[in-house]
């Protein structure tokens, strides 16, 4: 049987009842790692996690608002309470968001801001008073080929995915003495719920025509975004802080 990779640490992983969040629980724990998972979709999520743990993985479901400071302190309790500590956290929960600059509304902007950016910051505001005592731990940030690219009419999303990699970058430099490592992750189209939306808002030939422009002309799995996540979270990338590593087909190589 191969090593795994994650044997003995433990995992937050946000945004976890579905999608690319669920995938990135799911491969962690086949890799050896507890996983503390969180959402706002609690039946979902306990669902997901009940599934899991039949399948003889170590995970705990918590309600997770990620933009709830209360709600990151429990899920770092139902971590360290169970498992002693906290390796991994992967802020992936995120939400869509289609008006441009004109037609983004002070609640539209307000709430995509508050879900994926502040929800991102308060996640390592939480996290890492705890890997800096423990002297290690690796934390990845969901950003988007939309916080690195302009696109039509995604105005307050592309301004809160841009923040990711910024932030990001910047407590790489703080804590990297402390033995923490911050990278951030840009998927390009990945096929799960978010998408159906985005093929609601934007029409199919919208979707198609960003596919159209990769060098490889799929969509992304969720897995194909999870095998980044574990290569970041694990000892594989312990040289590796502060990177952004873009998943997407060869969309942005244009
Ligand atoms: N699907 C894509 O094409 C794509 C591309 C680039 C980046 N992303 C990013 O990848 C991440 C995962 O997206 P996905 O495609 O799996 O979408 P998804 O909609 O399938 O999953 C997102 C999850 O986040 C959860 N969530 C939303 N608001 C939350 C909150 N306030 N607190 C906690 N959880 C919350 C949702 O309930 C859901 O389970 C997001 O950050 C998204 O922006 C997606």
């Amino acid at each position: 049987m191969a090593e795994e990779r994650m044997t003995g640490k433990v995992a937050i992983v946000s945004g976890a009842a579905r999608g690319q969040g669920a995938s990135h629980a799911e491969l962690l724990s086949r890799e050896g790692a507890s996983v503390v998972l969180g959402d706002i979709l609690d039946a979902e999520g306990e669902a997901f996690a009940s599934k899991l743990a039949g399948d003889g993985a170590e995970v705990e479901y918590v309600h997770l608002d990620v933009t709830s400071p209360d709600d990151w302190a429990g899920a770092l309790k139902a971590a360290t309470s169970k498992w002693g500590r906290v390796d991994a956290l992967v802020n992936n929960a995120g939400i869509g968001s289609y008006p441009g600059a004109v037609d983004c509304s002070d609640e539209e902007w307000s709430r995509v801001i508050a879900v994926n950016q502040t929800g991102v910051f308060l996640g390592m505001r939480t996290v890492l008073p705890a890997m800096i005592e423990q002297k290690s731990g690796s934390i990845v940030n969901i950003s988007s080929t939309f916080g690195l690219n302009g696109a039509e009419d995604a105005f307050a999303y592309q301004a809160a995915k841009g923040a990711v990699i910024s932030m990001s970058k910047a407590a790489a430099v703080s804590y990297g003495t402390a033995g923490v490592r911050v990278n951030a992750i840009c998927p390009g189209v990945v096929d799960t719920p978010m998408l159906k939306t985005d093929i609601e808002e934007m029409g199919a030939e919208g979707i198609d025509g960003l596919v159209e422009m990769q060098a490889i002309k799929r969509y992304g799995t969720p897995e194909d975004i999870s095998k980044a996540v574990l290569y970041l979270v694990s000892e594989d990338s312990s040289f590796v802080t502060g990177a952004v590593l873009v998943v997407d087909g060869g969309y942005s190589a244009l």
